[in-house]
This record gives C-alpha cells, sequence and structure tokens, in this order.
C-alpha cells in the first residue's frame, strides 16, 4: 500500500508528490521540521510541536506556511488516510523554490515556502524492547553550529554521530562540548544522582526538547526533584542513571555510555517511572 502524503495543499500517493530541484531545503538545508507521535491515532504534545515550529520558522525569518488549525487539519487527515494507530508524523517547512540557487533568501512575497507531511507507521512504537535493555551511548565531540535551539533539516553531524555509534556497536551518541554533555544526535540527555534528575539548562546550545519540558512537568508534579544544569561526561558516568527523551523514543533508559555501565548497568527505576508517567499523561492529553 502506497503512503499518502501532503505537499504545499495537496494529498497524494507518495510517488507523485514532487518538489522542485531549486527548493532552498535541498539546496541549502533551509528549512525547519517537526516530528510528531501518534498513539492509538492521537498526536502527542501537538500544540508543543507547533509553538516550537512558529520559533523556530521566526528566528529564521521564514514566514509561516499555515495556521495552528490549518496544520491540526492536515496531521488529523494524514493519521486517518494512512490508518495510523501509533507511529510518526514528519513535517518540514522550507524557504522554497526561488526558480535558481542563490545565497540571498527570496522575498516572500514572491516565493511561498513548502510544507511537506509523511506519515510512518510503528505499530507498538510504545512497547520499545529498548526501553527494558536501555541503550549504549558512545561519546562524541559536539561541532554543531551554535543555534541548536532551532530545528533545523541540517542534521549530517547527528546522522554522522549515529554511524559512529553504529560502527562502535552502540546504539546512539552523546554529544560532548568543553567537557559537558550537550544532548544526543536526537534526543535530550539526563542523568539521575541521588534521586536528583539533572539535564541541560535550555539555551542556543540545545534542541529545547518537547518530550524534555512535558517529562519535567510530571517529574516535579510527581515530586521528584529536577535540576536544570549542564553536566560532564565523567558525571555521567558516575551517575545512579541516564537516559534520553524524544518524540519518537519518549522516554529511554541509558545503560552505558563509552563501554562504563552507568549504575547498575540495568535500566534504572527514575526512568522506568518517568516513561510510564509520560506514556500515561500523554495518551490521556492525546488530540
Ligand atoms: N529529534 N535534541 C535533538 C538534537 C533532537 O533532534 C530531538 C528530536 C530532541 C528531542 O526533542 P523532542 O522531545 O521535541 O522530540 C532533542 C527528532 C525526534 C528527530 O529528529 O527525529
Amino acid at each position: 500500500m502506497t503512503r499518502t502524503v501532503y505537499v504545499n495543499g495537496e494529498y497524494l500517493p507518495e510517488d507523485q508528490a514532487r518538489v522542485s530541484v531549486f527548493d532552498r531545503g535541498f539546496l541549502m538545508a533551509d528549512g525547519v521540521y517537526e516530528v510528531t507521535s501518534v498513539l492509538g491515532g492521537k498526536l502527542i504534545d501537538f500544540a508543543g510541536h507547533t509553538a516550537r515550529l512558529k520559533r523556530s520558522l521566526s528566528e529564521l525569518d521564514m514566514p509561516s506556511p499555515a495556521s495552528d488549525d490549518e496544520l491540526l487539519a492536515i496531521h488529523r487527515e494524514l493519521v486517518r488516510l494512512n490508518g495510523i494507530t501509533d507511529g510518526l508524523i514528519y513535517l518540514q517547512v522550507t524557504r522554497g523554490n526561488p526558480g535558481d540557487r542563490s545565497f540571498e533568501f527570496p522575498d516572500p512575497a514572491q516565493t511561498r515556502p513548502t510544507l511537506v507531511l509523511f506519515t510512518q507507521s510503528k505499530p507498538g512504537l510504545a512497547e520499545n524492547p529498548q526501553a527494558l535493555t536501555g541503550l549504549r551511548v558512545i561519546s562524541i565531540p559536539d561541532i554543531r553550529w551554535r543555534r541548536r535551539d532551532i530545528k533545523t533539516v541540517q542534521l549530517l553531524y547527528p546522522s554522522m554521530g549515529k554511524m559512529m555509534a553504529k560502527a562502535a556497536g552502540a546504539d546512539d551518541a552523546w554529544l560532548v562540548e568543553d567537557g559537558l554533555v550537550t544532548e544526543g544526535t536526537s534526543n535530550n540527555a539526563y542523568i539521575v544522582k541521588g534521586g536528583k534528575i539533572i539535564t541541560r539548562a535550555l539555551s542556543n546550545d540545545i534542541l529545547h526538547g518537547i518530550t524534555r519540558a512535558a517529562v519535567l512537568r510530571f517529574a516535579r508534579e510527581a515530586q521528584m526533584e529536577v535540576e536544570e544544569r549542564s553536566f560532564t561526561l565523567d558525571e555521567a558516568k558516575a551517575a545512579d542513571e541516564a537516559f534520553i527523551t524524544s518524540a519518537s523514543a519518549f522516554v529511554l533508559p541509558v545503560v552505558a555510555i563509552d563501554d562504563t555501565g552507568v549504575g547498575t548497568g540495568k535500566p534504572g527505576r527514575v526512568a522506568t517511572r518517568l516513561r510510564e508517567i509520560y506514556l500515561e499523561e500523554s495518551r490521556k492529553a492525546g488530540v
């Protein structure tokens, strides 16, 4: 069965969807994106993803291609047309096709943004076996640009990081800058020490994870202690627990960093509990 995807106002079979070779997303990585998960046919944290999309667009002086209500309607229609129960919706906005290659931004009055959305069906997304085994991560230098708070499609280094992890027999990589962990290749990073959840504070150094915001809120509501500050790689290796969050992984424990077992070397209690709370609350709040 071929997927139905959305391109600039049209719902099309995936093999008929087209974007120009002059599109600035293709030529310049001049685009931003969002990934929203779907559980039981409902969109998880949709308002958070739309708010961050608007922020990414505005930081890059890119016009918004659709209103929040229109975006919600498109997401829902794609879930319906593709019969998605559990999975993801990928959304990308680029600065469009100015008709030629140029470094200068085109006049937004002449060039409309390109808006593309598609679904990825992932039956059993919430029953990821990695929640029980935990992830093994390696550390690599963070050599990305300095506006990691903008969710751009410049994902070459994160892709290289995943390949470095794979080559080392690990699941993912944590990025380290000035001795401090910034985040994972496609997720936010946390440690737990003495019952306290520690994660880097928000700044231009990391993506402001939508799952991060929800998980920290649920943790505080459950009277868990949260400290938003940077931590070193050595501190992480000596922590009681470590974990990551993202829209597609929810909360996943990290059990080893550079071959050093974290805590007991098994998924920790805090990460496991936060995963349960996140899934339960998000399912209830899904739209
Ligand atoms: N990645 N940090 C980075 C660098 C990310 O790419 C992501 C998300 C996150 C977590 O953000 P959120 O909780 O809003 O998903 C943090 C998505 C899932 C991706 O690229 O597929």
